[in-house]
């Protein structure tokens, strides 16, 4: 096969996933934050802590700009869109950073306040550090002029971002294919799988797509290189 073709072929399989992430993000955010914009704890499809009289205010700071993180976060990931108007990858940027800082120190209130148990309480502390290092690590080497590294992380913490969505696909899988399990069970096998399943999916892109290459063309160049010095 044509090194032209095989390139093609490679760019209409990243379009096709990039569209089911994009239309996956859009509409679980679209669809999640419904309930808590009416202002009524009644409407929160979670159970609430009884005991915590905010637990409602703190779900609603949480997913409003979670869900616009996860709305924007594909944007950014379109090289042509980030070359041709560079201006609005950075507001845009700017927009997702604020809305993550956010929605991960409310996240971090549900997490101490959850009635879902402590394995669930656990994971989500996980993924709160998680998509802050992520965050601030990709802020200091687009800060640093290290285009390459800030790539990486930002594809890293788009992942954790996008867990939102892999979890919940878990949670309607598992009490589709197993309901005598129990809620409880499912939705904490979902919390942890939509983590690992998210970081272990950032890092097989992030060696095949841009480590290999990288090694590859380094390893092209590496004769070149001896008998030059
Ligand atoms: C990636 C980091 C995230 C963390 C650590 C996190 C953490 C949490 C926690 C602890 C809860 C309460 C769960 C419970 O009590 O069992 C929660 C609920 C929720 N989160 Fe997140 N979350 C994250 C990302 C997102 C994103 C990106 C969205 C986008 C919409 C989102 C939307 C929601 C919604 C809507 C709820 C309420 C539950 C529901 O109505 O289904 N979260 N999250």
């Amino acid at each position: 096969m044509s090194t032209t073709r095989a390139r093609s072929i490679r760019g209409r399989k990243w379009w096709a996933l990039w569209g089911l992430m994009a239309v996956s993000a859009v509409g679980f955010a679209v669809g999640s934050v419904p309930p808590y914009l009416t202002g009524d704890a009644a409407d929160a499809p979670l159970p609430l802590n009884p005991e915590v009289a905010l637990h409602y205010l703190s779900l609603m700071v949480h997913a409003v700009p979670g869900a616009l993180a996860l709305a924007l976060g594909p944007l950014q990931f379109v090289n042509r869109l980030r070359v041709r108007r560079p201006k609005l990858h950075r507001v845009v940027g700017r927009v997702y950073m604020i809305s993550v800082v956010i929605a991960s120190t409310a996240a971090a209130i549900n997490a101490a306040v959850t009635i879902s148990g402590f394995a669930v309480q656990v994971a989500f502390f996980i993924l709160v550090l998680a998509w802050l290092y992520t965050l601030a690590m990709a802020y200091r080497s687009i800060r640093r002029g290290e285009v390459q590294l800030h790539r990486i992380w930002m594809i890293r913490n788009y992942a954790l971002t996008f867990a939102a969505v892999t979890l919940r696909v878990y949670l309607l899988l598992g009490l589709q294919l197993s309901p005598s399990t129990g809620f409880e069970a499912i939705y904490t096998t979902a919390v942890w799988a939509s983590i690992l399943g998210n970081v272990l999916v950032a890092e097989y892109f992030i060696v095949q797509r841009m480590l290999a290459p990288l090694v590859r063309r380094q390893r092209r160049d590496a004769p070149l290189v001896s008998t030059l010095t």
